[in-house]
């Protein structure tokens, strides 16, 4: 670790108007971070299998190791402490607590996040927890077909009434499910993401089994715990690249595959009608009683914001403006589009509170010899972002958390190590981790912000 002194970088101590009891975290997930793939009985997961594929992962690497923070937790633990977060949102790595995905739970895996979660309350730090980031526990996938078999869902519901029962007096806010659109269309449509299967009417199918694992899950937890219960889904908002109907109406189409598939039948009990109508022979098989299953009452929305969605129907397509330049990714940075995605969806969905449970960049991030990471661009993305959420909050957005993604760099799926989203630097090689500039800026713009400093209003 090192910590070394604030370098020069915009300030952080321009006042946003926060609400003063508004909660700053940082956000990672069990399989781009644990390593410990083989250790204590852990299952193998999809992607551990998805790695072993050739051509699967850009830079051809694994989780085998990752940032090995099962090892490490104590000393991540600590990094969070001298940022100054109030909170961490991590997940839960399913098939190392049920190495099959259905019956025998795996003793020494719960003993990992009962360490875990003991040592975030010792640092003052509170844990609000996701159940599924992805890491579906192969067994379930080579015996019943993963997320493409219903029983999946039910699976789903006793795992979340396991962790609810055993962790929920001790978490801030347990999630079920983490982006279920890119679990369904990247892993079942494009086959980017494991398991790497390319069917449409497939992928459908698995974002029904989703929800319904969801709603399923809400009613198992809810009898276990009283803590706060909730999904989140990641959100692009699309934006007409021209102001033709046809860029338009392909906006509405994406809005409805994206953003509406999931927010309708969680929060209207629906799907919504004109993607039905455009999925056509695709659209999933959906039984009696299934729908009101998916609506259940949550106590938060958790929303994922990286960037915006230019939809055009031109060949080529007319490509984004970024005014504000593109992160590493290739992702336009749009910030106010975060403002007015946070009121379009408070007027239509009614949600309650939201938490933005992930933003970030990637930035092709150089440590120099004296220590340093001057990621300037991370921190103006950072600035930018805090900018529209406070401005979001302003104008009537119920927001009561923002979490950056990431604490470290790591495992960024098929882009392997090549991405770095960190406010640490991880190198791979000796897992030493390096506080960057943001990193910096970040403790300093929560120490500002935050309840004892008395000006967080
Ligand atoms: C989100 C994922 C997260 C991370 C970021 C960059 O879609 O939830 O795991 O990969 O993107």
């Amino acid at each position: 670790m090192n910590l070394t002194d604030s370098p020069t970088m915009p300030t952080s101590r321009e006042p946003l108007a926060f609400p003063a009891d508004f909660v700053w975290g940082v956000s990672t997930s069990a399989q781009q971070i644990e390593g410990a793939a083989a250790v204590d009985g852990r299952g193998p997961s999809i992607w551990d299998a998805f790695c072993a594929e050739p051509g699967r992962i850009k830079d051809a690497s694994n989780v085998d190791i990752a940032c090995d923070h099962y090892h490490r937790s104590a000393q991540d633990v600590g990094l969070m402490r001298w940022l100054g977060v109030g909170a961490y949102r991590f997940s839960f790595s399913w098939p190392r607590v049920q190495p099959q995905g259905r019956g025998a739970w795996n003793e020494a895996g719960f003993a990992f996040y009962d360490r875990l979660i003991d040592q975030l309350l010792a640092a003052g730090i509170t844990p609000h927890a996701t159940l599924y980031h992805w890491d579906l526990p192969l067994a379930l996938d080579r015996d019943i077909g993963g997320w493409l078999s219903r029983d999946c869902s039910a699976h789903f519901a006793d795992y979340g009434a396991e962790v609810a029962r055993r962790f929920g007096d001790r978490l801030a806010s347990l999630a079920t499910l983490n982006e279920p659109w890119c679990v369904a269309t990247l892993g079942y449509e494009t086959g980017q993401f494991a398991p790497g299967r390319t069917s449409r009417a497939q992928a459908k199918q698995v974002s029904h089994h989703l929800l319904l694992a969801h709603g399923l899950a809400m009613q198992a937890m809810r009898a276990q715990t009283h803590t706060q219960l909730g999904i989140v889904l990641n959100h692009t908002p699309p934006y007409p690249a021209e102001p033709t109907e046809a860029d338009r109406r392909a906006a509405r189409l994406n809005d409805g595959l994206t953003t509406r598939w999931y927010m309708d039948p969680i929060f209207l009990g629906q799907y919504p009608a004109d993607v039905l109508e455009h999925l056509g022979a695709d659209a999933p098989r959906i039984e009696a009683g299934d729908l009101a299953t998916i609506r259940q009452p949550l106590d938060f929305l958790g929303i994922n914001f990286y960037t915006r969605n230019l939809v055009s129907t031109r060949v080529p397509p007319v490509p984004a403006p970024g005014a504000l330049g593109f992160t590493d990714m290739g992702w336009e940075i749009y910030p106010q589009a975060l403002t007015q995605h946070l009121l379009r969806i408070t007027r239509e969905y009614t949600p309650p509170p939201i938490y933005i449970t992930e933003n970030g960049m990637a930035n092709p991030d150089v440590l120099l010899a004296d220590g340093r990471v001057h990621d300037v661009a991370r921190i103006n993305y950072l600035r930018l972002h805090l900018q529209a959420l406070s401005q979001a909050i302003a104008q009537g957005a119920d927001v009561r958390a923002y979490f950056y993604w990431s604490l470290l760099d790591n495992f960024e799926w098929d882009s392997g190590y090549a991405k770095r989203f960190g406010l640490f630097h991880t190198d791979y090689q000796t897992q030493q981790r390096t506080a960057k500039d943001s990193a910096h800026w970040y403790r300093e713009f929560i120490a500002a912000h935050s309840k004892q400093s008395g000006d967080g209003s």
